[in-house]
């Protein structure tokens, strides 16, 4: 992967914020670290996609012959959806090829090299001729085109007819600390709140209500479901994640810090003592290292909309 690729994916998560060179955060390196960040939010949080895919599978008119998973990333929404349905064709649309050979190996390591296939394209092109389906998938990927109203409107006029659009997103950044902090980390207690309202002033994640655009697209019947996430108990990946995934909140927030003289909204410049207490977790060593901790666990919340086409 690319360093551009990998600063994208940064995106996936943090949006677009992460590109202002801080180092030292081991775990932004230039290459696997998305790829790396999306796989273990499959492994450890992976069931809502389950969840989802069962609930697409309740709600479509028909069984889906052909399924489109628009911005795949690894393949972990991919490899869902074949296993979910059996007999539908699944393929995966990226624009990174690299993260397309990593769903090329996810389905094959499941057995479904003959029923899932990947199409390198960018959306922010013309949408592609031959990337019609009666199923189109979309989770964490409508944020991150440059025009998410053309993009669905592609995915409306290439949807056959009666055909099911699911777009899931993540309404909140995950959170790894024990929620109310312990005797010993005091420091940590409330910092996760503090640093996603910094997050959110960088506009994170801002995604609409997509319900309304959907609508203007012409889908009908919209559906909306929220996912709560709760990390399975695997404390050496947790960790891993949260080392990733806070490096990259690091990152995104490096320069930060300094008291903002003209900005008083919640979240404009985070305490000098919340980013000590980020740069302990995320050292190697010490008391407060997230890769010695056995105390964490990702929680999260996602949110699908579900549509169809006439
Ligand atoms: C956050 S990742 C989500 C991956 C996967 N769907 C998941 O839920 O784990 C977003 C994916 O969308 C892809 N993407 C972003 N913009 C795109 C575009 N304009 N065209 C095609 N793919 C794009 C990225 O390359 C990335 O793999």
């Amino acid at each position: 992967m690319t360093p551009q690729e990998d600063q994208q994916h940064t995106s996936c998560v943090n949006h677009e914020h992460a590109a202002h060179g801080h180092s030292g955060h081991g775990s932004h390196d230039h290459g696997q670290g998305l790829a790396e960040m999306l796989d273990l939010d499959a492994l450890l949080l992976g069931s809502y996609l389950e969840e989802a895919a069962e609930w697409a599978a309740g709600i479509a008119q028909t069984a889906p012959r052909t399924i489109l998973d628009v911005g795949a990333g690894t393949g972990a929404g991919t490899v869902a959806l074949a296993r979910r349905f059996r007999n539908a064709s699944v393929t995966a649309l990226d624009r990174s090829a690299a993260m397309l050979a990593a769903t090329r190996a996810a389905a094959a390591a499941e057995g479904f090299t003959d029923r899932v296939h990947t199409l390198e394209a960018d959306l922010d092109g013309p949408w592609p001729e031959s990337a019609t389906a009666d199923l189109m998938w979309a989770s964490s990927s409508l944020h991150e085109v440059s025009s998410p109203e053309r993009t669905i409107g592609g995915m409306y006029a290439a949807l056959n007819p009666g055909g099911l659009l699911v777009v899931l997103e993540m309404d909140s950044l995950p959170s790894f600390l024990p929620a109310d902090g312990t005797d010993s980390h005091t420091a940590e207690l409330g910092l996760e709140s503090r640093l996603h309202a910094a997050m959110a002033h960088q506009g994170w994640n801002a995604h609409p209500d997509w319900r309304g655009e959907l609508e203007r697209a012409g889908f009908h019947r919209v559906e909306q479901r929220s996912f709560n996430t709760m990390g399975r108990p695997l404390p050496e990946p947790t960790a891993r994640y949260a080392a990733n995934f806070l490096g990259r909140i690091r990152t995104a927030l490096a320069g930060d810090g300094a008291p903002a003289t003209h900005d008083t909204s919640p979240g404009a410049a985070l305490r000098a003592q919340d980013l000590a207490a980020l740069d302990a977790l995320l050292s190697g060593t010490g008391p407060s290292s997230l890769l010695h901790r056995t105390d964490l666990q990702v929680r999260g919340r996602r949110t699908a909309w579900a549509a169809f086409k006439a």
